[in-house]
């Protein structure tokens, strides 16, 4: 008989006891000399296995009871920071409650692990992100050996199997333990603020707080996790370490709904509420702000699109907790089309103060004259929120260069759009990061071709521009601003990404897009690198993603998707390789509406229809919007719907050389085919064999 509910708060303790299950078939496996079946049990007892009984293994659990300690704590300590007050003093039922938890962990993995964990290495002991990274892979390491044991088929492995089993599991339960210890703390002193306070100043204080409380958690967990070789779309499946869930989301309807079915937290409040009787308000409080704030940070931190979370049943009223997910929703249209903008761009001036060798739109040191107006841009911000709520980025040219870009931010801010700006940093200060900050910036690009600033400044024309956009960086996180950082491919800086990837790390950069190069604009002067060696750079840059801390993608390849997928990466939160015309599309500054920025084919102009109309109506959309139109090997590709190769790409290379060269940066009705295939990929459904894309594409070696 344990105290607190077995189903709500123990998942954690029956997990621990299957693994020892498993184990004990490792040993007979090996007794057996069976050592490939040794080798797969032991595995899942520590990477996890997926499935009806998902087990996200010994690593998954560590983790997640790493980052809950954290989750717990910090709840706890933003809100009385917020009050300005001491913690209360709820000692002695803490140790009381926590003490008739750690005697139901005794009581369930009594024959399972025989622990000893010191009280005051759970009141006093925690642990930093760099403790907690190097007691993991210390672990890892050890696993790593005993497993390379078991491949040399080692009879005599199997005590220090038990030991290392020994060790990860201890640390496991000491980290379920504090976290248990924070979760206890964390209720009574909620109970006491409300009972101190009332509900509604306490609610009022959290409203101010809120997103702190799950950005904080999420950062750590995050920092911890990705660090220690754990990708980030796991992040959702270490849940799985203590709680039942049902999960049915639908990237394609761009909507989702995961149930918890059940709540150590609940579980928690239930047992305390009964057995002590605090405030009835308290366990409603947690479900609403706190799980709820830590499940946004989550999804935003792993979904790359603007979304909307809503709760419709908490645990204490339902007995489940469900969270609804859609993704760029507009509440006051709720829209349900499949196909709605999750990201725009808005090249909102082609005026520009550098001279990149590669420029798509020909950046000057002129504006256009027929840009839209401030007005102009106001009004298709309305008529974007006809459709959805997408991220809006405005580019140019240099878009601070625009005297309304504040304005513009401040305006699509407050109409639920999310801003972003896609800059050259040149003109960022402090004091310029926080007007966008104040304006509502929710994320800033900046352009980062080398880590080697001459080269840098050789490739965007104007010698000082690479301080300035490291500067630029540094005053954007400074004020709390996400940062992006764009690198454009080419053979020059080829070599030096992993560089890139570093520097932008250590700036406290989040998002890291590598562009591959489009022949467009100025850029088609540029020697474009081999298709081999774009199709290598998509693999070697994903197979570095877990050693940075980095959200990789890259841009302007589709193909990536088809890699990821070869690779085991799960990267379907981007729907698609290329959403050109599904989920995306261009405001050119004069207002004309294309699929992308590197594929100028005019669709409309919003001076002339409403976006929404264009949208919706305009035939090459329809055509883009179904796979089945592509031709050549990508209308015969098993990849057709999820990678659908570069349209772009395919329009330039299938043009007459010459007049490809000539005007495609600007606008115009449609001069080539861009349902062709995509001459850059190597790929040739239901073979193994690489295409000679130069023989094919003669083009493509003119420009070599
Ligand atoms: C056109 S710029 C506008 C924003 C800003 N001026 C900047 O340079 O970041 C947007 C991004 O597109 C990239 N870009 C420009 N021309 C390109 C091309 N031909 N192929 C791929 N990316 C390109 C730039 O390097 C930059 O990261
Ligand atoms: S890439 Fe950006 S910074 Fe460079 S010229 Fe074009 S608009 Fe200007
Ligand atoms: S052939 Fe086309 S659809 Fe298939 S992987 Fe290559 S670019 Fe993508």
């Amino acid at each position: 008989m344990v105290n607190y509910d077995e189903r709500h708060c123990h998942k954690w303790a029956l997990l621990i006891t299957e693994r020892k299950n498993t184990l004990n078939q490792v040993h007979a496996a090996v007794e057996a000399g069976d050592y490939i079946k040794a080798k797969q049990l032991f595995y899942q007892i520590f990477y996890g296995k997926i499935g009806e009984q998902a087990d996200p293994g010994m690593a998954g659990s560590l983790l997640y009871h790493m980052a809950m300690v954290t989750k717990m704590e910090s709840e706890n300590n933003i809100l009385l920071k917020e009050l300005n007050i001491e913690q209360p003093d709820v000692q002695k039922n803490l140790d009381r409650f926590y003490g008739l938890f750690e005697a139901d962990a005794h009581t369930l993995l009594n024959g399972v692990i025989d622990f000893k964990i010191p009280f005051s290495s759970i009141t006093i002991e925690r642990l930093s992100s760099e403790q907690k990274i190097f007691l993991f892979t210390e672990l890892a390491k050890k696993y790593k050996e005993l497993e390379e044991r078991l491949t040399n088929q080692d009879s005599v492995v199997c005590v220090a199997l038990e030991e290392l089993f020994y060790e990860w599991t201890s640390l496991t339960i000491k980290m379920r333990f504090i976290q248990e210890y924070e979760t206890i703390k964390g209720l009574l002193t909620l109970d006491i603020l409300v009972k101190t306070y009332g509900i509604e100043e306490i609610q009022k204080v959290i409203d101010v707080v809120k997103d702190k409380f799950g950005e904080e958690t999420v950062n750590i967990a995050l920092d911890v996790t990705l660090k220690v070789g754990m990708r980030r779309e796991k992040l959702q499946a270490v849940m799985l370490s203590d709680h039942y869930i049902n999960n049915t989301m639908s990237i394609e309807k761009l909507d989702g709904k995961m149930d918890f079915l059940n709540c150590p937290i609940h579980g928690s409040h239930q047992y305390i509420l009964k057995n002590f009787g605090i405030n009835s308000d308290v366990p409603a409080l947690f479900c609403k702000n706190f799980c709820f704030a830590h499940a946004k940070a989550m999804l935003e931190s792993v979904l790359p699109f603007p979304l909307t979370l809503w709760q419709k049943k908490l645990m204490p009223t339902d007995d489940v907790c469900s969270f609804y997910l859609r993704l760029a929703y507009s509440p006051e249209i709720q829209q349900k089309e499949r196909f709605v903008p999750l990201i725009l761009s808005w090249n909102v001036t082609r005026e520009c103060n550098l001279k990149c060798s590669h420029c798509y739109i020909n950046a000057a040191d002129r504006k256009l004259e027929n840009e839209l107006t401030t007005e102009e841009g106001k009004q298709l911000i309305d008529q974007i929120c006809d459709i959805s709520r997408p991220l809006l980025i405005l580019s140019g040219g240099e878009p601070l260069l625009r005297q309304d870009i504040y304005e513009l931010i401040k305006y699509g801010s407050s109409k639920g759009l999310k801003m972003g700006l896609g800059s050259n940093g040149s003109l960022i200060d402090d004091a310029v990061a926080k007007k966008l900050k104040s304006a509502g910036i929710t994320t800033v690009s900046i352009s980062i071709d080398s880590h080697i600033a001459a080269q840098h400044d050789g490739f965007r024309g104007v010698v000082g521009s690479w301080e300035k956009a490291i500067n630029a960086i540094k005053a954007l996180r400074a004020n709390n601003v996400l940062v992006q950082v764009n690198t454009t491919l080419t053979h020059d800086n080829y070599d030096q990404i992993d560089n890139i990837m570093s520097l932008s790390e250590s700036l406290g950069v989040e998002n890291f897009h590598l562009f591959f190069l489009i022949p467009t604009g100025r850029g088609v002067k540029i020697d474009d690198i081999t298709p081999q060696k774009y199709e290598d750079m998509i693999t070697n840059t994903f197979a570095k993603v877990h050693k940075h801390r980095l959200n990789v993608r890259p841009s302007c390849a589709p193909q990536f998707m088809r890699i990821a997928q070869g690779m085991g990466l799960n990267m379907r939160q981007w729907i698609r390789g290329c959403i050109a015309g599904m989920y995306y599309c261009r405001i050119y500054p004069n207002g004309d509406i294309t699929p992308c920025p590197y594929l100028p084919i005019k669709i409309g102009n919003v001076r002339e229809k409403t976006f929404k109309e264009i949208w919706q109506n305009a035939d090459m959309f329809k055509i883009l919007r179904d796979p089945n139109t592509l031709t050549g090997k990508c209308g015969e590709c098993d990849y057709k719907i999820l990678c659908g190769g570069c349209r772009a790409r395919a329009y330039g290379l299938s043009a007459d050389f010459i007049d490809y060269c000539g005007d495609l940066h600007v606008p115009t009705e449609a001069k080539n085919d861009y349902l062709k295939e995509d001459p850059w990929c190597v790929y040739q459904s239901g073979t193994s064999k690489n295409v000679d894309i130069l023989k094919k594409h003669p083009h493509s070696i003119q420009r070599r």
